[in-house]
């Protein structure tokens, strides 16, 4: 498989630099990036560069099993550990001796299971299930999260000692849209990939016009979702309405990867009731008891300013609707500062 890093940015050409650097000292290291931006990719890399390439190569993935499941799976079992572990079976841990070990999706590790995983790896040893010996954990772990794992420990997420021992060494992929300059050479990449791929079918190479469209869009998908909607361009067509129903949402992002305005886009929930979930600085404004009084009172405005206006503005009319006393309906008009219209056709 091919397992180029394709790339111009200097988040890419660093992280080239940084595996040169990394592959052969075996020292624990944790990838992060978004969904889709190639982590995986990176740690095959490593795995390429390093002393350890024909040593296995052992992946877990540990969103995917629930935990007892996950813990069978990591450390492996003895015969009759448990009803229906009916032969020994050797763990992850152990496949990967003297090779590669690749934890992904760790910041969905359950605590209970990081203190397991701590545990082995100060110890350097652990037992299988239903075992008394010991086995030798003689793997390269390596480790990627699509989490903030900083904001997983201070939340309590994500155990300290465990995040410390992973990350002696922090890799850290950028979002596509952060390096838009990276997208027309995955573009010509993947072009030149599916062309021999589909080879003797009719396939459209997008063009240029196409290119700085792509190259523009904020790519939540990252370049997995580059490669869907190229492989479809070229199977399908080249034409912009169908480029714009396989891309989601309008470009929303600037080439420096924030949010544009965009003028006629309703604002987010949040950013409505005046909080910033991306701001993790905003911490203080997130008093739960505030949120829900300015939600209410908000929702409570809509409605009740819809009543009056299907009513007429007829108070008496209203408070049936609205199944509320009459003094109440008078208070919340003033407290929420509700409007009449400019010719109230108060019948009330
Ligand atoms: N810089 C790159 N150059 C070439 N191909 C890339 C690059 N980045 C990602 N890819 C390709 O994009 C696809 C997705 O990458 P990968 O599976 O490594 O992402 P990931 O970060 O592990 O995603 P997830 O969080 O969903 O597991 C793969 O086919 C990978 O080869
Ligand atoms: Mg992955």
């Amino acid at each position: 498989m091919d397992s180029t890093i394709i790339g111009v940015s200097k988040n890419i050409q660093r992280i080239r630099e940084l595996i040169d650097q990394v592959a052969d000292t075996g020292l624990n290291t944790v990838v992060y990036g978004e969904t889709g931006v190639g982590k995986e990719l990176v740690v095959q890399n490593l795995y390429q560069k390093s002393n350890r390439i024909g040593k296995p190569f052992v992946k877990v993935n540990c969103a995917a099993l629930p935990d007892t499941l996950l813990e069978s799976e990591m450390f492996g079992y003895e015969q009759g550990a448990f009803t229906g572990a009916e032969r020994r079976r050797r763990g992850k841990f152990e496949q990967a001796s003297g090779g590669l070990l690749f934890l992904d999706e760790i910041g969905d590790m359950s605590l209970p299971l990081q203190s397991k995983l701590l545990h082995v790896l100060q110890g350097g040893d652990f037992s299988p299930l239903g075992s008394e010996k010991t086995v030798k954990m003689g793997a390269w772990v390596i480790a990627a999260t699509n989490h903030d794992l900083e904001t997983d420990m201070v939340n309590g997420d994500f155990r300290e000692d465990l995040y410390y021992r992973l990350s002696t060494i922090k890799i850290h992929i950028e979002p596509l849209r952060k390096r838009p300059d990276d997208i027309p050479y995955l573009i010509d990449h993947y072009v030149k990939t599916y062309t021999a791929q589909f080879d003797g079918k009719q396939l459209l190479t997008p063009s240029q016009q196409v290119i700085d469209k792509l190259a523009a869009y904020h790519w939540p998908g990252n370049v997995r979702e580059l490669q869907n909607v190229l492989k479809r361009l070229m199977i399908l067509g080249n034409g912009e309405d169908s480029l714009d129903d396989m891309l989601m949402g309008p470009p929303a992002r600037s080439r420096d990867g924030e949010l544009a305005t965009v003028a006629d886009q309703p604002p987010s929930t949040a950013e409505f009731l005046g909080f910033d979930l991306h701001k993790p600085q905003d911490l203080e404004s997130l008093s739960l008891k505030k949120i829900k009084k300015k939600a209410m009172d908000h929702v409570e405005k809509e409605v009740i300013s819809y009543v009056l206006e299907k009513t007429g503005w007829n108070r008496s009319k209203a408070t049936k609707v609205l199944n509320i006393s009459y003094k109440t309906l008078l208070y919340k008009i003033k407290d929420l500062g509700i409007e009449p219209p400019e010719n109230p056709a108060d019948k009330s």
